[in-house]
């Protein structure tokens, strides 16, 4: 997605060729407007750009609209996963990373972490939902002052594979003014036109949903890149597989549910013990590595690199978490992107999303400093 990234035009510089002789009055102004032509055309190209000209070209800042229109706005808050939780604890690696990856993070010893959960979705007071996708935001803190961020989420795979399959389903699912639901001409359009998407989604459906935050597997989705120290590259995806035993959700009684159940069952989880998730690596092998609707054969070799450990809740409101871009393109040294269009794609898009938060009032999180005991 060329919009996603700063242009670049290298025209040649016409005005650099200019002679040495006297001008005549006549040879002036052809220049002036010459000059001129190329000055529009440079405007012109940064206008395009900024889909100035072309309404329908996918920005980061159309994208980010988008999420503003569907989901209502909400000042200060994430434009997508916008109800969460902050944390805090540390990831203990058992040093099986560094043969993959020269990263610090894989040494073995401690490092802290600080994150987040949430619920997908624009609307920071939406009640919790079994089913609306659940998320894992990290940020490693190494000692030699790199920072690994990643954000995760409960799902195997994602819906779509491009910046415009995803604003084509944020458009495709956007409720309906009539009913409040997502209008079904729309969806079955956007399945006609993605079916990529359609085998994704039946995918995620046909995966059985966890009780809570504490017993979710959270994947990368995206691949990565990991280099060791002998240069050695190897394409991965990682996962967090939760020590919390799985037990499957089942739907609250009627009366009983509580619009924050679930983050109040994680929080409660949090106070009364340290939860703990394996950071499993898994390795490609020729496998897809652009396209974040596909799975990977479960029989590729898995590698287990250290637990992380989570010991503190805090409120959005009074953590820094919160004012944290989780942009999954900032990783150490020894692990990079790979070639997802999803993930430059995401890069843009959160900046744009932590650009507009940052500069407004903040509301009060839905999950409050009263609720978490901070
Ligand atoms: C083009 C595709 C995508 C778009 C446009 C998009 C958009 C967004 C936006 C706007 C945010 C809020 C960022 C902020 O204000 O800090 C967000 C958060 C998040 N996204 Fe995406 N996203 C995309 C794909 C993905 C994928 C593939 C994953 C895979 C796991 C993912 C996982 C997350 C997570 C975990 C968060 C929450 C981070 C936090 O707690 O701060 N997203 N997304």
């Amino acid at each position: 997605m060329n919009e996603w990234n700063a242009m670049n035009s290298s025209e040649p510089d016409q005005m650099s060729e200019t002679s040495p002789a006297p001008l005549r009055g006549g040879d002036l102004v052809l220049r002036l407007a010459a000059i001129g032509v190329v000055i529009a055309g440079i405007a012109g190209l940064f206008l395009y750009a900024g889909g100035w000209f072309n309404p329908h070209a996918l920005s980061p800042a159309t994208m980010i609209t988008a999420f503003e229109q569907t989901s209502g706005k909400h000042p200060g808050f994430r434009r997508n996963h916008a109800k969460g939780v902050c944390v805090s604890g540390y990831f203990e690696s058992n040093g099986r990373g560094v043969a993959l990856s020269k990263a610090v993070v894989f040494l073995p010893g401690r490092v802290p972490i600080i994150g987040r959960f949430a619920l997908a979705g624009g609307q920071p007071y939406q009640a919790d939902a079994a089913h609306t996708v659940r998320s894992m935001a990290l940020l490693f803190k190494l000692p030699d002052g790199e920072e690994w961020r990643t954000g995760i989420n409960n799902i195997p795979v994602f819906p779509v594979n491009t910046a415009q399959g995803f604003y084509d389903l944020l458009l495709a699912s956007a409720p309906a003014p009539a009913t409040g639901k997502p209008d079904p001409a729309k969806m079955s359009a956007f399945m006609e036109k993605h079916p990529e998407s359609a085998k994704a989604m039946q995918l995620i459906r046909s995966q059985p949903v966890s009780s809570g935050f504490a017993d979710s597997t959270y994947n990368s989705l995206n691949a990565f890149r990991f280099i060791n120290a002998q240069g050695v590259m190897t394409p991965v995806r990682w996962a967090m597989v939760p020590v919390q035993p799985f037990v499957p959700y089942h739907a609250p009684d009627s009366g009983q549910a509580d619009k924050n159940y679930l983050f109040d069952a994680l929080i409660t989880s949090i106070q009364s013990h340290p939860l703990q998730w394996h950071l499993i690596i898994t390795i490609g092998q020729g496998d897809p590595t652009a396209d974040a609707t596909l799975p990977w054969p479960p029989d590729r070799q898995q590698v287990d690199v250290g637990t992380l450990t989570i010991n503190q809740v805090e409120s959005e409101d009074t953590s820094p978490a919160r004012d944290i871009n989780f942009d999954p393109l900032i990783l150490p040294s020894g692990m990079s992107g790979s070639d997802d269009p999803l993930l430059s794609a995401r890069s843009a898009a959160y900046a744009e999303s932590f650009t507009r938060r940052e500069s407004e009032h903040k509301d009060p999180s839905a999950v409050s400093p009263a609720e978490t005991g901070k």
